[in-house]
């Protein structure tokens, strides 16, 4: 895809990339050329990253897709660019967590890093960076209004039916899936999972313990080493097939 020029209209920006409206209804989401980690304290270039992320998330919404998981994603736009359906996002992080690591651990130190979780554990956290995107009770969402009774269900219902869908990918490509992150927003038909899904917001290791995701960033602060596993991530993913 061309660069884009000033002629689109951002709509939203974030730590990890810009919104711009693209057509009624429709959007472009640009993946940049950064890594932030720490809730933005570190931050580095990354050149090469935003396309790699922008290709990965594009295939893991076309595998969702073939699962019948209800995506925002349109189709991928070549480069650093995605083409998303806007949504009514829903103001909430929704975790996965298959084996105990990261913030789980911190806040239960009794628990031992990678001791599985059966069944998986959900979380839902708010989503809001001032606040460190706090964990929530689970009765939180309806009290605060954000979820309707019902809706509490089938969120994660759903969060289980896209670890379903990823941690077998991964496993056929010999990754284990340990936890990761989605966004979900509502259409009228129901729930739909947005954002991006890639190696910031998954944690994936092979058998002998090593990283393919944004911990090797957080651990060793270097972007050749985090680049290097995102080309591995996207090779073992394959390319998206659903271009524009
Ligand atoms: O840090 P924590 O252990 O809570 O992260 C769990 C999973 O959620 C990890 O895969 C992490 O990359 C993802 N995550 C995210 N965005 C956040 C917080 C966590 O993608 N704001």
């Amino acid at each position: 895809m061309a660069p884009l020029s000033g002629a689109l209209r951002l709509l939203y920006e974030g730590k990890s990339k810009r919104i711009y409206a693209a057509g009624p209804g429709e959007a472009l989401m640009v993946f940049k050329d950064e890594v932030t980690a720490f809730n933005g304290r570190y931050r580095d270039e990354a050149p090469g990253k935003g396309a790699y992320s922008a290709a990965l998330t594009s295939r893991m919404f076309e595998l969702l897709e073939s699962y019948g998981i209800k995506t925002h994603y349109i189709c991928y736009a070549g480069g650093n660019a995605v083409k998303i359906r806007l949504a009514d996002v829903i103001p909430l992080e929704v975790i996965v967590r298959n084996y105990v690591y990261g913030s789980m651990k911190k806040r239960l130190p009794l628990l031992k890093e990678m001791d599985k979780l059966e069944p998986p554990v959900v979380e839902l956290h708010y989503k809001d960076d001032r606040l460190g995107d706090p964990l929530l009770h689970p009765r939180d969402p309806v009290a605060a209004g954000i979820l309707a009774e019902d809706e509490l269900n089938a969120i994660e219902d759903l969060a289980l039916r896209v670890n379903n869908a990823l941690s077998s990918f991964w496993r056929d490509r010999g990754l284990t899936l340990v936890d990761f992150k989605i966004e979900v927003a509502r259409d009228n038909s129901g729930f739909m999972v947005v954002d991006e899904i890639t190696g910031d917001t998954m944690r994936l290791i092979d058998p002998e313990g090593r990283h393919y995701d944004k911990e090797v960033y957080r651990r060793t602060r270097s972007t050749e080493l985090l680049l290097q596993s995102y080309v591995r991530l996207l090779e073992a993913a394959g390319n998206p097939s659903r271009r524009c």
